[in-house]
């Protein structure tokens, strides 16, 4: 059996999203609507894993609606594609725990990010950290989603996925119950570092925050965040071996090639000899151009939550209808009275 393309992302809702995100997610999430049926959660419940999202409840409400509103303003249309919060629909809860019972300790035990999250204190670690890529293999097989755009870091976490479908598959005599769900790398093209340090990638988390263009700066912010960026004391390059070792540069031009949809190699040809003062100028006058609609967008969104919650609710119950079925299915498959 074949199954259906569908493709399920989800962001954590923890600090707020900037131009890395956008480059290096939302816009393929955007184009992807238009190929195939798609599914984006904002996942609360991972968030719940983290310090931040467990100890601030009004700091976990609030980023939820604006990872929400990233979403929308970026340009995936609500009306077409589910946009909901985790939470709120439970089969994903009532999975990962039949999962949890699927998966092997010697599996979660090698999952790299665990071992960064959680540092030198694993037993201080809170148990849902530890879980925390059974629930996300029950995001994704919970609708038997096909393809999930995912950050290279996250490849592991769909490999255990794969391993929990095949098994349950297996244990439950229902060869082909679950797909085996793709990753589908998305930001390898772009990765947008820090604006302060081109060997560092661009993080909600940076103290700076003169390092990232955060999705509800305005225009002027991005303009000034640009002109500051570090750069270098070199002309710009006019081939892309002169770029070695300028990550800064690299950088620059990077965020420039992708916002601008032009390749590399033809930015660099363009401004090849020319001042840095007059390349970020054009950069800053991009960024604007691309970005500011979008976080103008972002910004009205938020100042209407109730909206923003009615969007969520209206696709979590089409979420839900999707989810039901299949869960009822896994429910009599393990032997539960339904
Ligand atoms: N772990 C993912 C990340 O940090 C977020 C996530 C949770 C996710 N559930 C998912 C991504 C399901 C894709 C599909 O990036």
């Amino acid at each position: 059996m074949t199954h259906k393309p569908l493709v399920l992302s989800g962001m954590q809702p923890t600090n707020t999203l900037h131009l890395g995100n956008y480059l290096g997610a939302l816009k393929n999430w955007v184009r992807m609507q238009e190929e195939m049926p798609c599914l984006f959660c904002v996942v609360d419940m991972h968030a719940l894993t983290q310090d931040s999202g467990y100890a601030l409840p009004e700091a976990l409400t609030r980023a939820t609606r604006e990872v929400a509103a990233a979403y929308i303003a970026a340009g995936v249309d609500p009306a077409h594609t589910p946009i909901f919060n985790q939470s709120r629909v439970p089969e994903h809860g009532e999975l990962a725990w039949i999962f949890n019972c699927v998966a092997r300790l010697g599996w979660l035990d090698r999952m790299t990010q665990f071992k960064e999250k959680s540092g030198k204190h694993k037993e201080r670690a809170s148990v849902g950290l530890y879980t925390y890529p059974v629930l996300m293999a029950a995001d994704i097989l919970v609708y038997k989603a096909t393809h999930v755009p995912v950050g290279e870091d996250q490849k592991q976490h769909l490999e255990l996925a794969r391993d929990i479908a095949a098994k349950f598959n297996n244990d439950f005599g229902a060869p082909d119950f679950f797909p085996q769900p793709e990753p589908v790398i998305t930001g390898t093209a772009t990765r947008v570092m820090s604006l302060r340090d081109g060997a560092k990638k661009m993080s909600k988390t940076d103290e700076s925050d003169a390092s990232r263009i955060n999705l509800t700066d305005d225009a002027d912010a991005i303009a000034g965040k640009i002109k500051r960026a570090k750069s270098d004391s070199f002309p710009l390059p006019a081939s892309k071996e002169d770029l070695k070792d300028r990550p800064e540069a690299e950088n620059l031009f990077n965020i420039y090639a992708a916002l601008a949809e032009q390749d590399r190699d033809s930015v660099i040809a363009q401004f090849a000899g020319q001042q840095f003062s007059g390349f970020k100028t054009a950069l800053a006058d991009l960024t604007v151009a691309k970005l500011g609609p979008i976080t103008a967008e972002m910004r009205r969104l938020l100042a209407d939550p109730a909206e923003i919650d009615r969007i969520l609710k209206n696709g979590a119950d089409k979420a839900r209808a999707l989810a039901a079925p299949i869960m009822d299915e896994v429910k009599k498959r393990v032997g539960f009275i339904v």
